[in-house]
């Protein structure tokens, strides 16, 4: 899965979405599986079906439905992706990354991922937020970066640094919005895997020895796509089940939809919180 989207591709897509919209986004949000209802509450939302933009990747996952939602949200302007693709439905990298890409194009300063992911760490229960501080790219060091490919040097460097990936400012807003809101907000490293089969028990032993505190299938390829261009990073997740490092249960998809129901209401209060403060 190598096709590579062209900085062609990305201002065509970028024209054809600046045409439609009213206002001018300052802030992207990523929803994860389970967690679309935050794009409800956007106010003024303007709705774009992603299958009206040239280029855009159409989810086939059941619980992403795909449409962007523009409006306000705290004040923020904010574009909202209700849905995503993953690398696992057979995108390219690149593909899987275009909405980023368009971001930068429509000069967005903040990219903000949310994520439903396994429980590594054992103190933490399905039904927790975690404020993502930092993340292993499995994917990239298998290979699956999404800058691997013809540098697009009006928009980043061929060596962009990831030493900050999540915008240290950003944590202190989100815990402080946390805070004020009484929310238990986890913290921990993501590990971003390729799916679509889950963990076996023995990858999970493994992700948890490499310093892993939640996994799952995304936010990786989008967090290093807008440190390359330049964005501000913040990413949550939201866990969905405890991961299973002696193999006694099974993970299903029900299982992760249903934690979404509880975590959503918490996630919210805290990004507009954190929209409130930035
Ligand atoms: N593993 C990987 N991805 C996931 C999980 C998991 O246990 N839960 C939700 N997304």
């Amino acid at each position: 899965m190598h096709a590579q989207i062209t900085l062609d591709q990305i201002k065509e897509t970028a024209s054809a979405l600046r045409a439609r919209l009213a206002i001018a986004p300052r802030v992207g949000l990523i929803l994860g599986s389970g967690l679309n209802a935050l794009a409800e509450s956007v106010e003024n939302a303007q709705i774009i079906p992603f299958r009206e933009l040239p280029h855009w990747p159409l989810s086939t996952v059941m619980g992403h439905s795909g449409q962007l939602v523009v409006g306000q949200l705290e004040g923020q302007p904010v574009l909202v992706m209700q849905g995503r693709v993953h690398y696992y439905e057979g995108y390219s990298m690149s593909q899987v990354t275009l909405p980023v890409r368009v971001m930068q194009a429509l000069k967005m300063e903040t990219l903000i991922v949310t994520n439903a992911a396994g429980g590594i760490n054992p103190d933490f229960t399905p039904g927790d937020v975690m404020l993502i501080t930092d993340h292993l790219n499995l994917a990239g060091m298998a290979g699956l970066n999404p800058l691997i490919g013809p540098n697009l040097d009006e928009i980043g460097p061929r060596f962009p640094d990831m030493s900050q990936a999540y915008d240290r400012a950003y944590l202190d807003l989100a815990r402080a919005a946390a805070k004020r809101e009484g929310i238990l907000l986890r913290e921990g490293v993501y590990a971003g895997l390729s799916g679509p089969s889950f963990e076996t028990p023995a990858d999970l032993r493994f992700l948890r020895v490499a310093g892993a505190d939640s996994v799952g299938m995304s936010t990786v390829p989008e967090v290093t796509v807008a440190r390359h261009g330049g964005m501000r990073a913040l990413g949550f997740s939201g866990i969905s089940n405890k991961a299973n490092l002696d193999g006694s249960t099974i993970t299903t998809h029900d299982e992760v939809m249903e934690a979404g129901r509880v975590i959503t209401p918490k996630m919210e209060k805290i990004i507009r919180g954190f929209l409130r403060s930035m």
